[in-house]
């Protein structure tokens, strides 16, 4: 990839960069500094508690400093767990700078599944945990002695449960029964508003009886044109509206809920998951029959991701199930098979090359040759907005750690060494601009040092 004369043609961010020393430093003094001593929040300000897919990524990184740390987050996360298994997308700290809070969500009021203690959100996000516990386990390993018996025992503890989990999905969120996982809500796909949503939104109708609500975010990021707006808000509290009075019932949500949509990112990381948490039981000896029910479901959902490819581009597509359409916007989850793998070797060569290509990381606009959320070349890209273009080392991470484990090894450095570039300016944010390589959202975001420190132990 010529990711060098990507460069000449961008402007370059005038900030000081940090070396390699100074960067994992600030990395883990961002850790430390979001710590509560059992949660890592995912930022100190905009996010003060702990967010699922955001706790996994957090534990990649803690993984590299301490191993009993990162089991501690894993087991904070895991009290959290519904009795029938979900692992809610919040687990509140005793903050309140956030909304919707526990008094909006009223879980543990309304729905006899959810824990009293603590305080969770109804719905969840992506499954990622497998891959923290594969990265706790071989730091442990690593590491031995007292590390490898913390993390052999989290191995033991945690397995069934991250086990129940996959089963939730597997069971609950599989409406067409082909294996593509579905999301009820477009926080629990983790991109919040990416144009990915916007015609499943635009059938969302708040009713006139959304209780009001008043917005805590926008006063914590330096401009409030980098977060979602009031309109799509409005939609985001409805939905949790419509869930709170069916009392969170998972089949009833999905049956009758304003939003389903088959979401191909979330059921590309369903099927690497699976398939993770597959090997992690064969090390340590789980129920044979669970270890093949995973990779059942892993090979399920691996077609049921190949089978949403567009004959015209290669990318994958997430299905509007509401709606009855595919959803065609180019949005980095049409990249979702090189996650979860099963293209034959010429489909891979193509997609990477498209990933690689003019359209994505190989824009001649970008600051750094890193995927953007959304194709730059589309009408729908907007480089400083959230989900709708912003390069997030944390899907870097992801895509760059899955390609690795997939062969995709030179394309896999690229990313590395991109992203690395981008955050070693030291403000660990949320997200970046992709034409100019600002900093945007929360700065000194969890996830974002953690997968630094992980790259910068790692290689
Ligand atoms: N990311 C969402 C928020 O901005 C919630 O998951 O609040």
């Amino acid at each position: 990839m010529t990711t060098g004369s990507v460069g000449l043609f961008a402007p370059q961010p005038q900030r000081p960069r940090l070396g390699t020393v100074a960067l994992a430093s600030g990395a883990a003094w961002v850790l430390a500094g979001n710590d509560t001593g059992t949660m890592v929040t995912a930022s100190p300000r905009l996010y003060p508690h702990m967010w699922s897919w955001d706790a996994a990524f957090i534990m990649v990184g803690l993984a590299q400093l301490d191993v009993d740390r990162a089991a501690r987050e894993m087991e904070t996360l895991l009290s959290g767990q519904w009795a029938d298994g979900m692992i809610p997308h919040i687990v509140f700290s005793d903050e309140n700078g956030y909304f919707p809070g526990p008094d909006r969500w009223q879980t543990a009021v309304v729905c006899e599944h959810a824990p009293a203690r603590p305080h969770t959100s109804g719905i969840c996000q992506p499954p990622v945990h497998a891959v923290a516990l594969r990265k706790i386990v071989d730091a442990g390993r690593r590491r031995g002695g007292a590390d490898r018996r913390r993390a052999e025992s989290l191995l033991r503890t945690s397995w069934p449960r991250l086990f129940a989990w996959q089963r939730w999905l597997a069971t609950h969120r599989d409406p067409l029964g082909t294996g593509l996982i579905a999301v009820t809500h477009g926080w629990e796909s983790g991109m919040d508003n990416s144009p990915r949503w916007d015609s499943a939104y635009a059938s969302v109708r708040p009713g006139g009886d959304l209780p009001p609500y008043v917005r805590k975010d926008l006063d914590k990021v330096g401009d409030e044109g980098e977060r979602p707006t009031d309109d799509e808000y409005d939609r985001y509290l409805w939905l949790i509206e419509e869930m709170r009075r069916v009392g969170y019932r998972a089949d009833e949500i999905v049956r009758t809920g304003s939003f389903l949509v088959g979401d191909v990112f979330m059921t590309a990381l369903f099927a690497l998951s699976c398939e993770v948490l597959a090997e992690l039981g064969e090390e340590s000896r789980q129920p044979g029959e669970q270890v093949a029910q995973l990779r059942h479901w892993a090979a399920r959902s691996r077609s049921a991701v190949l089978a949403t490819r567009d004959p015209a581009t290669g990318l994958a597509r997430d299905f509007d199930v509401r709606a009855e359409k595919w959803i065609t916007t180019p949005s980095i989850a049409g990249f979702s098979p090189l996650l979860c793998g099963g293209l034959s070797p010429e489909d891979q060569t193509a997609l990477v090359a498209a990933l690689e290509g003019p359209d994505w990381m190989g824009h001649p606009g970008l600051a750094v040759a890193t995927p953007p959320t959304v194709s730059p070349s589309a009408p729908e890209f907007m480089p400083k907005q959230y989900w709708r273009g912003p390069q997030w080392p944390v899907i870097s991470w992801l895509f760059s750690w899955a390609m690795r484990r997939g062969g995709m090894y030179d394309t896999a450095a690229d990313i590395r060494a991109e992203t690395l570039r981008l955050v070693s300016d030291g403000t660990f944010a949320e997200y970046y601009h992709p034409l100019t390589g600002a900093p945007l959202g929360s700065l000194s975001q969890s996830w974002t040092a953690a997968v630094v420190l992980d790259w910068l132990y790692e290689g």
